[in-house]
C-alpha cells in the first residue's frame, strides 16, 4: 500500500532534506532569517554596555545594552569589510562605543558609525554606516531576534503564545539562570526537533520517563507556531522534574522550552550545518536554591540528552545513506512532528 494511503501513517518529509546542502541553504534563507529566533537571556544583558554575541544557523548576531539602558540586536558584522565587532560570547564594554579589531572602525553601542582612520566623518554617509539592526522581543526575559525586515512585531507574531503562557500563570520572575550546557551532535537540526515533538519514543529511549509519567496519556496540542506538550504523572512519582504537571512548549522553529517545577531551561537547536547541530542549554533553577536537586535535575537532563544524541546520530546515518526515501508517522502519537514537517513543507514551498 502507498504511503499516502496509510490512514494511521502519513509521510514525513523527505529523508533527503536531512542532509542536502541546498535545502539547508534553503531552510538558512526561508526559515532562520525569517522566522523569530531564541537567542539569548536579559540575565546577560542588565547594564550600560553588556553585550551577547552569538551565532545562530551561521548568522552572526549581538544584543547590546546601550548607554541609555536600551537593548538593541544588529548584525555583528563591521560596515567596512566584514569582520566581527563584538568578541566572545559575552562581555561588557565600559568605554561606550565599539571599535572593530581589523581596521578600527569604530560604532557607538547604538549601532551608529563614529569614525573610521584617516577618514573624515564630514565626508562620509554615516547613515549608511551603521550597523545594521536586527528585530528583537522578549518573553520573560527570554530574548528572540528576527533578522528580517519585513518581520511582524514579535508580541504580534506571537501573540497566541504569549497568550497561552500568560495563562499558564508560571512564575518565571521566582527562577534564576544558574547553568548553561552546550553539546554538539552529527544530525541535523530537524532530527532533534522530530525527537522533541514526540514521546513515541519514551517508553524505548528513556525508560526514567517510563517510572514518572503516564506515557499512553502523552498529548501534543499543535498551536499557531509552537507546541504545548503534556503527560499525567503515576501517582506516587518522585521525578526530578518535580510533582507539577508543569508547562512543555517547543516554538517553531528551534526552541525546546520545558517549565518543570524546580527549573525551566531553553534549548536552543542551532544548525552549524546540514549535518550538524548544537544543542544550547540554559538552566533557570527556582529560588531559593536547593543544591541536591540541582544536581539531580542537571543529571537527569544529560542522561535524557545522551539518549536522544545517540538516537539522532544512528538515525542521521540512515538518513544519509540514500537507502531510504522518506519515513512515515503515526498521524495520533507523532502529531506534533507532522505540525513541525507541515511548517518546514510550507517555509521551503
Ligand atoms: S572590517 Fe572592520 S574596520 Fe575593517
Ligand atoms: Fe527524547
Amino acid at each position: 500500500m502507498a504511503v499516502q494511503e496509510q490512514a494511521r501513517l502519513v509521510p514525513t518529509i523527505p529523508a533527503e532534506w536531512y542532509h542536502a546542502p541546498d535545502i539547508y541553504a534553503r531552510e538558512r534563507r526561508e526559515i532562520f532569517a525569517k522566522e523569530w529566533l531564541y537567542a539569548a537571556h536579559a540575565d546577560d544583558l542588565k547594564l550600560p554596555g553588556d553585550y551577547v554575541a552569538t551565532e545562530i544557523a551561521g548568522y552572526s548576531i549581538a544584543i547590546v545594552v546601550g548607554k541609555d539602558g536600551v537593548r538593541r540586536a544588529f548584525h555583528n558584522i563591521c560596515r567596512h569589510r566584514g569582520a566581527p565587532l563584538f568578541t566572545g560570547a559575552s562581555g561588557r564594554i565600559d568605554s561606550g562605543a565599539v571599535a572593530c579589531k581589523y581596521h578600527g572602525f569604530t560604532y557607538g553601542l547604538d549601532g551608529e558609525f563614529h569614525s573610521a582612520p584617516y577618514l573624515k566623518k564630514e565626508e562620509l554617509d554615516c547613515a549608511a554606516l551603521r550597523l545594521q539592526r536586527v528585530g528583537l522581543g522578549e518573553l520573560h526575559g527570554m530574548l528572540f531576534v528576527n533578522l528580517s525586515p519585513e518581520a511582524k512585531p514579535f508580541d504580534a507574531a506571537r501573540a497566541e503564545l504569549l497568550g497561552d503562557v500568560a495563562r499558564a500563570k508560571y512564575p518565571f520572575e521566582r527562577y534564576v539562570h544558574r547553568a548553561r550546557v552546550e553539546r554538539t551532535g552529527r544530525f541535523n537540526w530537524k532530527a532533534w526537533v522530530d525527537g522533541y515533538q514526540e514521546c513515541y519514543h519514551c517508553p524505548t529511549i528513556h525508560p526514567i520517563f517510563n517510572k514518572d509519567f503516564n506515557l499512553r496519556e502523552y498529548k501534543v496540542a499543535n498551536r499557531d507556531g509552537f507546541s504545548i506538550h503534556s503527560c499525567e504523572r503515576k501517582a506516587g512519582s518522585a521525578s526530578p522534574s518535580g510533582a507539577h504537571e508543569g508547562l512543555w512548549l517547543w516554538v517553531y522553529p528551534n526552541l525546546g522550552l520545558p517549565c518543570y517545577e524546580p527549573c525551566y531551561y531553553t534549548l536552543q537547536v542551532n544548525p552549524l550545518g546540514p549535518g550538524e547541530t548544537r544543542l544550547s542549554y540554559h538552566f533557570h533553577f527556582k529560588e531559593p536554591l536547593d543544591a541536591p536537586a540541582t544536581k539531580e535535575f542537571l543529571r537527569f537532563v544529560e542522561q535524557v540528552t545522551d539518549e536522544d544524541i545517540s538516537i539522532c546520530e544512528a538515525v542521521q546515518k540512515n538518513l544519509e545513506s540514500g537507502a531510504y526515501a522518506a519515513g512515515l508517522l503515526n498521524a495520533e502519537r507523532e502529531n506534533g512532528v507532522a505540525y513541525f514537517h507541515s511548517r518546514v513543507r510550507r517555509a521551503l514551498a
